[in-house]
């Protein structure tokens, strides 16, 4: 495995032989299962594997969300060595952003709600790294995770719309056993706080169990998991919606797909998550 910074190193060892294929996988460190189930993936469909490393100062709309992101790159990189990655990448924040930089990458309407509504900026920020670290690595494939499922949703747009020569895979959500979904966050919730925020995944399961009684009604769904997340004390909603999977677009009436989702504070910690759920299948 080879840990390298420069663009021109990546570029070197990408194309040594033109033959391999390639799998990527954007992250920002401190590396959890959800991560490693990435990797895992792109080890399985790739002859080679690269993992950026890059806390994407251009992402955080809070400095003080920046500075306190968790950064470990010798774990990162054990964990990584583990799993049989070929190349680590991490950039340097000058290489990515040099003093004159003053190129941006927008994705229009489907960044206007949830976290984009929450969090100015942000997926600007996003497009804008993740479509440089596609022009510099050019992998063959590059994996995502539904838990940042507007996320996925804007990239596999920005590709569309920008023609990347690449394919965006999405994997599934990585819960631990009771349920959370995995997020570097996670370490930030004390006893109290862990057990609450174990209400986000109780609110998806009760729209989920409404939705396989035959309710498809966007609006009934969302009140179903708004009246979970206020019946706990601890947890402050943010947003609760229910979407159409690939537009993000509210559901008016009734629906044959949805994407369900949230953002509720327990305490300080901002956690996410969701559940797409369609007619004849649940996922
Ligand atoms: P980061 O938060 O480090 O996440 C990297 C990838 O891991 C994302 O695609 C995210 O959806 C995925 N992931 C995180 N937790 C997961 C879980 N519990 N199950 C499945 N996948 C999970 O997302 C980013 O970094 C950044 O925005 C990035 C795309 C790297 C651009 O800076």
């Amino acid at each position: 495995m080879q840990v390298v910074k420069t663009a021109q190193d990546v570029r070197g060892l990408r194309w040594a032989d033109p033959t391999l294929t390639w799998g990527l996988v954007p992250t920002m460190g401190a590396l959890h299962e959800g991560h490693l189930s990435l990797v895992r993936r792109a080890r399985a469909e790739n002859d080679r594997v690269g993992v950026s490393i890059f806390v994407n100062p251009i992402q955080f709309n809070r400095q003080d969300d920046l500075d306190a992101y968790p950064r470990d790159l010798e774990r990162d990189a054990e964990l990584l060595a583990a799993e049989g990655v070929d190349l680590i990448w991490t950039p340097s924040n000058t290489e990515m952003y040099p003093p004159d930089f003053q190129t941006y990458v927008s994705v229009e309407t489907m960044t206007a709600g949830l976290e984009g509504a929450a969090r100015p900026g942000h997926f600007r920020g996003v497009t804008t790294v993740v479509a440089k670290l596609f022009n510099v690595f050019q992998p063959t494939r590059a994996y995502f995770g539904q838990k940042d499922a507007q996320q996925a949703a804007v990239i596999r747009q920005m590709v569309r719309d920008l023609a990347f020569n690449l394919d965006i895979i999405v994997c599934p959500i990585v819960r631990e056993p009771d349920g959370l979904a995995m997020s570097s966050r996670n370490v930030r919730l004390g006893p109290e706080a862990r057990q609450a925020a174990l209400v986000l995944f109780r609110a998806l399961n009760a729209a989920r169990s409404a939705w396989e009684n035959g309710c498809r009604d966007g609006d009934r769904l969302r009140d179903t998991m708004r009246a979970v997340i206020a019946a706990e004390p601890l947890a402050r909603l943010d947003y609760v919606s229910a979407a159409h999977p690939v537009t993000l677009q509210e559901i008016e009436g009734e629906t044959e797909q949805v994407l369900l989702s949230m953002a509720v504070f327990i305490g300080d910690v901002r956690l996410i998550d969701n559940m797409v759920l369609k007619t004849g299948a649940v996922e």
